[in-house]
């Protein structure tokens, strides 16, 4: 009898995927949701989690046919278990629920969970060999040599959705890697870019919250008004293209049509371009290796008419300047930079911080960790878990004197 041949990745890309989506009630999750729904017929969901939105994630579950629903609060799972009383969808709660979702067999996973509390179920993800499609940079900045040790060791596919990486991953494959002299990766500059540094210490978080050119959940739209989401993107990069900090660069775009650039050694640059949508590179990771449709308004150059680049001004934003920091330090570096500005960003929101004293509660927190000596690089989970919990208590003690200073 003849042998049956594995599918390739092409015919394997024309079977309904089964996908789970962490994060399944957010920015990204409900992009992927969208994108889902208008290929029904090419993916079967497995599991969606939220954090505590239950009734969100309930319509979500009914509207994909998931078999699985998880949220991580174990005080929203009784309204999660009434939304979908009679639907046959299994509900959980709880953080090791969202895990649960994580490790059961869906070939596709959307890793969207904002901040470190993605790594454990991103990882779980990993640790079974899934294509993770990562959204969440967090992780990777938390413990990014970790994760990809041990997602290269289980035969795991990691497929970059933040828009600057993606852009970087298929710019990458015009070329050898020992061919890449540069990669370059673009900020909007947020809405402050144009902004004097006195302006912007007076920031108020209705400001901060409105960005000119993408629409994002809060965390993120944060990061990108003080700039820390550009460092955190640079230690992202760093860890899933191997890259070496001198090899990293920045450059601002307002437009943010061009996504990321690889410069090559013959002086070559590369760049991928699209409009300002998650759609975009979501939809190139769910369709990998092959492309899918999107509704993603089509790019017209004529339209947009001029594109513009301009340095980063570290002084009006120090934030991507202790970032880089951080990058180039290495070790608990980037751990630290994570969870202080987790910290800081929430007191912001929380309006016990001024705008300006993001940075500074980051920059305090990694000077005393460095004083303390706790430096090393997290060697497990357990260990970039304890580096985050350390500094979180350490940002929290430090926050009255920073807020006082910066207000
Ligand atoms: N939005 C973008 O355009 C964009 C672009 C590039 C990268 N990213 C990255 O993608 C990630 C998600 O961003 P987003 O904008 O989609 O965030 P978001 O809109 O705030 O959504 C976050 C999602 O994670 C869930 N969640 C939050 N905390 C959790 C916890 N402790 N445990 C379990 N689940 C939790 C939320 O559930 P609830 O709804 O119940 O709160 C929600 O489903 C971030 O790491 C961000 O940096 C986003």
């Amino acid at each position: 009898m003849k042998q049956k041949r594995p599918l390739t990745k092409i015919e394997l890309a024309s079977v309904p995927r089964t996908v789970t989506l962490l994060g399944a009630t957010g920015s990204i999750g409900s992009s992927t949701a969208d994108l889902l729904r208008r290929n029904r017929s090419g993916y079967r969901i497995e599991a969606v989690t939220a954090h505590r939105d239950a009734r969100a994630l309930a319509r979500l579950a009914r509207d994909l046919s998931a078999r699985f629903a998880a949220v991580a609060d174990p005080s929203a799972y009784s309204e999660l278990k009434a939304e979908l009383a009679g639907s046959g969808i299994e509900a959980a709660g709880g953080p090791a629920s969202v895990v649960e979702a994580a490790q059961r067999p869906a070939e596709w996973v959307m890793a969207a969970i904002t901040g470190a509390a993605s790594l454990a179920p991103t990882l779980a993800a990993a640790e079974r060999g899934a294509t993770v499609a990562l959204a969440n940079k967090e992780c990777l900045v938390c413990a990014g040599a970790l994760f990809m040790r041990r997602a290269a060791a289980k035969g795991a596919t990691v497929l970059p959705v933040d828009s600057e990486h993606n852009a970087i991953f298929q710019a990458l494959s015009a070329g050898r890697r020992e061919d890449v002299a540069r990669v370059v990766l673009t900020a909007s500059g947020g809405p402050f870019r144009t902004w004097p540094l006195e302006a912007i210490r007076k920031v108020t978080v209705e400001q901060a919250l409105n960005h000119p050119t993408w629409s994002m959940g809060p965390k993120v739209t944060i990061d990108s008004a003080t700039l820390m989401n550009k460092g955190l993107e640079l230690i992202e990069a760093r860890f899933l293209f191997a890259l070496t900090p001198d090899e990293l660069d920045v450059v601002v775009h307002p437009q943010s049509i061009i996504h990321g650039l690889v410069e090559f050694r013959d002086g070559s640059v590369i760049a991928q371009l699209g409009s300002p949508d998650m759609r975009i590179p979501i939809s190139h990771c769910l369709a990998w290796p092959v492309r899918m449709d999107t509704p993603a308004p089509r790019l017209d150059l004529a339209r947009v008419s001029t594109l513009t680049f301009e340095e980063p001004d570290l002084v009006r934003f120090p934030a991507l300047a202790i970032a880089r920091r951080a990058l180039a330090a290495g070790g608990a570096a980037p751990t630290i930079l994570n969870a202080a500005n987790e910290v800081a960003v929430r007191e912001f929101v929380a309006q016990r911080l001024a705008f300006c004293g993001i940075a500074a509660l980051v920059e305090a927190t990694l000077d005393a960790m460095e004083r303390r000596g706790e430096t090393s690089e997290p060697q497990s989970v357990e260990e970039a878990l304890a580096i985050d919990h350390n500094t979180r208590r350490l940002a929290a003690d430090l926050l009255p004197e920073i807020a006082a200073m910066t207000s």
